[in-house]
């Protein structure tokens, strides 16, 4: 029996099946009686069968008539080794008693059909994002695949496709033509040339096997998690090279949303740990990935020239282009660097030396290197948004008697970062920048060829020797020898300005290629090629690199109590803040939409300048005579209505909550306190007992002691009263005060968030604390507002968040926005009250109320009220809160958006009825929001809602790149 070559029958229209037809096939053949729906194919003609409740039973598979029964036999064979070899899922073939699992429909023509089962849990749908953890469990399932095959064999598998990666130079040249853009064709055929080259050369040492050549989005199920564990359609099932398995998943992966080279890392990684790939192996992955997406490319186009009415072929073109070019976004040896480093090598380190110094006439010793990371004192505040901020320093440095000033080959860049933006910027430095103090003398560092060219950015110069080329870009005056061939130390002209270097690690006479700054992302595979050209002209080099984020977090774990979390699996290293942005150290800057304890934003000068003078000044404790003490609390005081009047400083939030506990039981003599269902007041053992949130304390509600008591939390959206019956929270919360009283327990103290925040953001039902402030007092006990984290303006329409309820606390806990991240807190109560702690002795705290920090909260304070950052939070929350509204429009996952100002919650919901909380989906959204450049997080006891509470600074820009990721992600998947 002949298997199927391509190249003898190039045209493979599907077979014209019709839906009716399809359903007296499976009668007919296979005694089943169904209802039947199309599927989508490239050769073969596929139906879904319904049973009679409209559950799938099974697929039906007409084959292509080109291939033989011995093909198909192989590729029921295969399926079946695999679900033995590995355990994971695939169709097998339904065989209902007595019929044959293969039936020739067809006297005439070899048609064949099967019917296979059909596996639930979806398909991995390729429009949309495919996110880290689901790419690498399609390259484990890759792997595995292989792992099972490599022991299979079967005369029905030494078949010619035009899929099989060996054909695949054959393939493009015989399909180009259908390319009618003759750039895209010159852009097909180049790709092509220069990936097969790689490949022909590497071609003996690739191991060959069977393997199921088709492992991509479309073809593999899902698990309940949407996690890849299950394969079918084993249609192209080929000998062929081992490594073209993962060279078709990896391309699937580039089909997704957003997706980029980049992203295809994590399915490489995965397939490596389970089949490791020879060295060979690696160096031929990316240009098969080339390969395979050429392909793809003018198979599509053939397939929609002979058959126009392939919907699922015409669909999928644009996306078959889409996919090349992100297959040829790098030059292939960079993408394969960058894949060899992400299976563990390290990068060349020793730098290429010079057999003349390039620069004759300067001495190491005169050389300044400007710090430009994330990290450099240099650059102060938002500086380096300047775009001529490295000209400033630069021109500092001279100034200060350097006679040639450089930047750091291989390290970020600040001042290449942008503000927001959902692709990480170019940052990492490729060369080094040079400016000059006078002119300097090129000299040819090694003998060779030179080259010159008029750039757009000055004079190019290039010398190639044996080891390398070194380029020099920009303000040049070169010698007018017009000599092409130079001996090492030969002078070719001098530096007159500013100037890029470059050093090539292999000669490349005439290249140009490598940017002066690529993508962290990249930057391994970038960096394989060049050296640092500062070693050209004797510096040593340049000092390593700040500890990546991995390596630090690891370092972290091991000495800091691992109980104190951290936000994210893997989280950037974050080393700068600005506004409401803060930047890590690869020079990605996030918008920062979790941090209200910074609430005038980042890095804020005026708070740096004032709290540097006060530290050189003086800093010691409040038992001491100072004026600040005096002239903040005044300033606090004065923020509150009578009687509240006096002020205790303390250090923390938890510190305030205790200290107004502890107040309140000495007032009152007393030890009850009533606290609110999933609340969060503070970490020291009183704030914990009265906590009721299971989300930073699962046990919180079986563990608190006999003296706290807890009413309903007066949630309106989801609690047990929703909308207008929310009014029945407050007669709730009086009727168990009222009780306690009865009961001989009258409370101490009833303690809120008079603004919801822990519960998500909730503005409290109207009139709720005015009822329960009332019962309380009546019993005998006092009111406390814990304002930690809603009060200071935060709110927009209050400064702080009791004057929504139109009520005035016995006391009032605050830090947080208040010293702007510096440890600060208060407590502002009636004289009467803050006297009642003389019963316990006398109050002091080491830093508490201390010069530098109430320099901070007065600070604070001055620039709420400049920068007018109350009114922001009304109008850029507004605006923000009217956008998200609008998402809700569309994307039914928004189940409302809570809150006030900037401190809102978006609530997220699987069902708008039944309102089922949807957490798994709130923490992918936040680690998709993270990778379009977005810090946000899930808060709230069912963890579904987004925590909307950045820095009062925000601007309306950065709300709406807020919006738009959102929209985004709920459009295109997380
Ligand atoms: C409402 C509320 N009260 C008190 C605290 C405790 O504050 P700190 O972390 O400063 O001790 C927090 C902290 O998240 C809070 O949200």
């Amino acid at each position: 029996m002949t298997l199927f070559d391509f190249f003898e029958s190039v045209e493979l229209p599907i077979p014209a099946i019709t839906p009716e037809q399809a359903r007296d096939i499976a009668e007919n053949h296979f005694g089943m009686n169904a209802e039947i729906t199309a599927l989508g194919s490239q050769q073969d003609a596929n139906f879904l069968l319904h049973g009679a409740s409209g559950d799938p039973v099974g697929v039906l598979k007409i084959a292509n008539p080109a291939f033989s029964l011995i093909e198909l036999e192989a590729q029921d064979a295969a399926a079946a080794f695999i679900i033995a070899g590995e355990g994971i899922r695939t169709a097998t073939n339904v065989e209902p008693e007595g019929v044959p699992p293969i039936a020739q429909i067809d006297s005439d023509e070899p048609l064949f059909a099967r019917v296979i089962t059909y596996l639930s849990g979806g398909t991995l749908d390729e429009d949309v994002y495919l996110s880290p953890v689901r790419a690498a469990a399609l390259g484990d399932l890759a792997g595995r695949t292989c792992r099972a095959l490599a022991a299979f064999d079967h005369a029905g598998v030494d078949r010619v496709l035009q899929w099989d990666l060996r054909h695949s130079i054959r393939t493009v040249e015989l399909l180009a033509p259908h390319v009618t853009v003759t750039a895209r064709r010159d852009a097909v055929e180049s790709a092509v040339a220069a990936a097969w080259q790689v490949v022909a050369d590497l071609a003996d040492d690739l191991p060959v096997q069977v393997i199921h050549g088709d492992v991509t989005g479309d073809n593999v199920v899902c698990d309940p998690d949407g996690m890849p564990n299950g394969l079918i359609d084993f249609g192209d099932l080929t000998r062929s090279w081992t490594v073209s398995e993962l060279a078709v998943a990896a391309t699937s992966v580039l089909r997704h949303d957003g997706a980029e080279p980049a992203t295809t890392l994590p399915a490489i990684a995965a397939f490596h740990a389970v089949r490791p790939l020879a060295p060979a192996e690696v160096e031929a992955l990316w240009p098969l990935v080339v390969l395979r997406a050429a392909v793809l490319v003018v198979s599509g186009l053939q397939q929609t020239s002979i058959d126009a009415d392939n919907a699922y072929a015409t669909d999928s073109l644009a996306n078959e282009w889409r996919t090349f070019e992100r297959a040829t976004l790098l030059p292939l040896d960079v993408m394969t660097a960058q894949i060899r480093h992400a299976l563990g090598a390290a990068r060349p380190e020793e730098p290429i030396t010079a057999d003349a110094p390039l620069i004759a006439d300067l001495d190491p010793r005169d050389i300044v290197r400007l710090d430009l990371s994330v990290e450099s004192d240099a650059i102060d505040a938002g500086a380096w948004l300047d775009t001529e901020c490295e000209d400033h320093l630069a021109d500092d440095a001279i100034g200060a008697g350097a006679a040639a000033v450089i930047t750091t080959f291989g390290h970020t860049a600040l001042t290449r970062s942008t503000t927001l933006s959902e692709t990480s910027p170019a940052t990492v430095a490729t060369g080094v920048r040079l400016w000059p103090a006078r002119s300097l003398t090129i000299v040819a560092p090694w003998s060779g060829t030179t080259e010159s060219a008029e750039t757009g950015e000055g004079v190019m110069l290039s010398v190639t020797g044996t080891t390398g080329t070194v380029q020099i870009r920009g303000k040049l005056l070169l010698d007018d020898s017009g000599r092409e061939s130079v001996t090492a130390g030969n002078v070719l002209g001098t530096i007159e300005g500013p100037v890029w270097i470059h050093c090539l690690r292999h000669p490349h006479p005439g290249d140009s290629a490598v940017p002066d700054f690529v993508r962290p992302e990249y930057a391994a595979g970038w960096l394989d090629g060049v050296s640092d050209p500062a070693a050209l002209f004797g510096l040593p080099p340049a000092p390593p690199l700040a500890e990546d984020s991995a390596t630090l977090r690891h370092r972290r774990s091991l000495a800091f109590a691992e109980v104190q979390e951290h936000y994210y699996e893997h989280p950037p290293r974050i080393e700068r803040g600005w506004r409401e942005h803060l930047i890590a150290t690869d020079g990605r800057v996030y918008l920062d939409m979790v941090n209200n304890v910074a609430a005038i934003g980042h890095g804020h000068p005026a708070l740096a300048d004032a709290v540097a003078r006060q530290w050189r000044r003086l800093n010691t404790n409040s038992r001491f005579n100072y004026g600040v003490v005096a002239e903040f609390s005044e300033r606090l005081a004065a923020t509150l209505p009578d009687p509240l009047d006096t002020v205790f400083l303390v250090n923390s939030g938890s510190e305030s909550d205790d200290l107004a506990v502890r107040l309140a039981m000495a007032a009152t003599g007393r030890q009850d306190i009533v606290a609110v269902a999933e609340a969060y007041h503070g970490w020291t053992y009183l704030t914990d007992a009265i906590s009721t949130s299971v989300a930073d304390n699962p046990n919180a509600l079986t563990t608190r002691p006999p003296w706290v008591h807890v009413v309903p939390s007066p949630n309106a959206f989801r609690g047990e009263h929703r909308g207008a019956d929310a009014s029945k929270y407050a007669p709730e919360a009086v009727a168990i005060i009222e009780r306690l009283a009865a009961q001989g327990h009258p409370p101490a103290a009833f303690i809120a968030e008079p603004f919801y925040g822990n519960a998500g953001g909730l503005a409290l039902p109207d009139g709720y604390l005015r009822a329960v402030y009332a019962a309380v007092r009546a019993a005998g006990g006092l009111a406390i507002a814990d304002e930690v984290q809603v009060g200071y303006g935060r709110t927009g329409r209050w400064f702080w968040a009791f004057e929504q309820q139109d009520v005035i606390p016995d006391i009032v806990c605050v830090a947080k926005a208040m010293g702007n991240g510096q440890p600060l807190g208060a407590v502002i109560t009636t004289r009467e009250i803050a006297e009642a702690y003389r019963t316990q002795g006398y109050f002091f705290s080491s830093a508490g109320g201390s010069p530098v920090s109430c320099v901070v909260g007065l600070t604070v304070l001055d620039v709420i009220e400049s920068e007018r950052l109350q009114e922001n939070a009304l109008t850029v929350g507004d605006h923000l809160k009217a956008r998200i509204l609008e998402l809700g429009n569309r994307h039914r996952l928004i189940g409302t958006v809570h809150g006030s100002g900037l401190y809102m919650g978006v609530e997220l919901v699987r069902d708008r009825t039944t309102l089922e909380p949807a957490a798994t989906e709130t923490a992918a959204i936040c680690e998709r929001m993270r990778e379009l450049g977005v810090i946000v997080q899930p808060t709230g006891d069912r963890s579904n809602v987004l925590k909307m509470k950045p820095p009062m600074c925000l601007t309306r820009e950065s709300a709406d790149f807020f919006v738009d990721m959102l929209d985004r992600v709920l459009s295109t998947g997380f």
